[in-house]
């Protein structure tokens, strides 16, 4: 059942609520946010998971205080500081959706540098939503397709057009959706790609989930029935 699961996706939440339960500032939250990334990542890439798309930041969180904002801007530095090596050694490739011109362009340039480095590796892809909104990606997908229309590039829009044209484009749409920090919502990820995605919602905030909790989520995965609007095998 695991070569059905192509692409995972997580909205990483709760790194706030965790840091306040532990009488922290919201910021070290994310700090130990992002050391779980690490984890996390070499053991989906170790099981064989091909795409792990994590929302880091989305269009909405520059609505927070300046300061977390600027904090969560400098985490890749320090997130690739620390753990780059290890996605070399491990064959990771980093990428990025999301509105990359809109960064600061200290983060830019971090970001670019990591995606520069890995561009060869071989094994899971690990996707970073960075100011990612998925309505934000829909609206650009569709000015690209009208340009398109305009120089008479393309006509007769299916759906697989509007895939290609999304930012996930190379990565297909999700299999399995989890989210932490018992929040059950979506907030603005991935909306077209998730539309048979199955999706797992779980208590722990997001510094707390461990690779086991993963394997518990793939296990849970592999029990469900995905039909997709078919009967039942
Ligand atoms: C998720 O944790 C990380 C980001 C949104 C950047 P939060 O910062 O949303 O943490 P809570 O939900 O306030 O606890
Ligand atoms: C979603 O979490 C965004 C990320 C995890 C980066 P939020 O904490 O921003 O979502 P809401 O505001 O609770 O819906
Ligand atoms: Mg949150």
């Amino acid at each position: 059942m695991l070569d059905t699961l192509n692409h995972v996706a997580i909205i990483m939440d709760g790194n706030g609520r965790w840091a306040k339960s532990q009488n922290k500032k919201r910021t070290f939250g994310h700090y130990h946010g992002a050391n779980n990334v690490r984890d996390i990542a070499l053991h989906a890439n170790e099981l064989g998971i091909k795409v792990l798309t994590l929302y880091a930041f989305s269009t909405e969180n520059w609505k927070r205080p300046l300061e977390e904002v600027e904090y969560l801007m400098k985490l890749p530095a320090v997130f690739f500081d620390r753990f780059m090596d290890e996605l070399m050694q491990n064959q990771i490739k980093v990428e990025c959706i999301g509105h990359f011109h809109r960064l600061a362009p200290q983060t830019r340039k971090v970001l670019q540098r990591a995606i520069e480095q890995s561009k060869n590796n071989t094994k899971m892809k690990l996707v970073f939503a960075m100011d990612y909104g998925s309505r934000d990606e829909i609206v650009e997908a569709m000015k690209k397709y009208a340009e398109d229309v305009k120089n008479g590039k393309e006509n007769n829009l299916v759906e697989a057009d509007v895939a290609k044209y999304l930012m996930t484009s190379d990565y297909g749409d999700v299999d399995l959706l989890i989210r932490t920090s018992n929040e059950k919502r979506i907030s603005n990820f991935l909306l077209w790609q998730i539309a048979y995605a199955e999706l797992i919602f779980v208590d722990k905030p997001w510094p707390l989930f461990t690779s086991q909790d993963l394997d518990t989520c793939i296990l849970e995965y592999t029990q469900r029935d995905r039909r997709f609007g078919g009967l039942k095998k």
